[in-house]
């Protein structure tokens, strides 16, 4: 309710500055309901779904479920969720990507990193209701939902003592606007064999979502011809001028730390949510 009331309020402020209807909505707020073409969407999202996990090339042993099942059902849970999202949080095409990964990757322990309103945990948790969870954010305020499977932390994830768990079978999921090659390497130290990255922007775009140098770099940053190790990258963020200097030998350790990476398959051209797609990357055992 406080949330549609903003999103009016907003939108009656925008109109006024001459900026017409921005079009903020919570996802599927204006959406399908005619059961057949309901239908016909989750379906085409599963066959998008099914050609990806049978061409994939990143997770060796994947475990089998029925995907038409899960879409179906993560699209019905998500309708009643309180994670509908008009901008920002993680949106229906990502979260619904976490529940899937979760499924055909069976992890028995899972790191969700950056949890504001439990969203992604929540996801992961439907995908495997008996692993652990463990959820962490430096400000843990806004957490409207609790899991039965998953435990919420004040705290950046690499601080916490995970000596008692085996992370042979575990996964990360990194939404927490921190470096991403800093999380690629402690993901590394720690043996974790896979990890999920949202917002891994290239060069191109990450500039409407980077506030701080400290969000850099991106993954995507690691392969791009574009950089020169000692130059400078500018931006304007809200008119301010903010800078980053490109370190290649960073991006080298990092790119030494990842086996394989993939671009998770954009949903958006059929649910009209428009986000970026997930990255996932199976890390390099530790040698050390
Ligand atoms: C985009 S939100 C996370 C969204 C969430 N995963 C979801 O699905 O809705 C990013 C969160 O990262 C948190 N954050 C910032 N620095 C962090 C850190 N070092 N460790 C964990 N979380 C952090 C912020 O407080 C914020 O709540």
């Amino acid at each position: 309710m406080i949330v549609r009331r903003a999103l009016r309020a907003t939108k009656r402020m925008l109109r006024s500055a001459g900026l017409g209807d921005p079009g903020v909505y919570l996802d599927f707020s204006n959406r399908l309901t005619s059961a057949k073409h309901v239908d016909a969407m989750l379906t085409r999202i599963a066959d998008v779904v099914e050609a990806w996990l049978s061409s994939q090339a990143i997770i060796p042993n994947l475990v089998a479920f029925d995907v038409r099942q899960e879409v179906r059902g993560f699209f019905a849970s998500y309708l009643s969720s309180p994670f509908r999202a008009a901008v920002g949080g993680s949106r229906f095409n990502k979260i619904l990507w976490l529940t899937l990964l979760a499924k055909a990757l069976r992890p028995t322990v899972i790191i969700d990193s950056g949890t504001y309103a439990g969203a992604s945990a929540w996801a992961l948790s439907l995908g495997v209701p008996d692993a652990r969870i463990l959820s962490f954010d430096i400000d843990l305020s806004q957490l409207r939902l609790r899991q039965p499977n998953c435990e919420y932390f004040q705290c950046d994830w690499f601080t916490h003592d995970l000596a008692k768990f085996d992370l042979s079978r575990s996964l990360c999921y990194f939404d927490d606007h921190v470096d991403q090659v800093r999380r690629v390497l402690e993901a590394r130290e720690r043996n974790i064999p896979f990890a999920v990255f949202d917002d891994d922007l290239p060069v191109s775009c990450f500039a409407v979502m980077a506030p701080s140098p400290a969000r850099l770099p991106k993954l995507e940053f690691i392969g791009d011809p574009s950089l020169e190790h000692g130059e400078v990258v500018e931006w304007l963020w809200n008119g301010s001028p903010r800078r980053w200097i490109v370190d290649k030998n960073y991006l080298e350790k990092g790119r030494a730390a990842i086996k394989a990476a993939e671009r998770l398959p954009d949903l958006g051209a059929i649910t009209g949510i428009r986000v970026m797609s997930p990255k996932l990357v199976a890390l390099c055992p530790n040698a050390g």
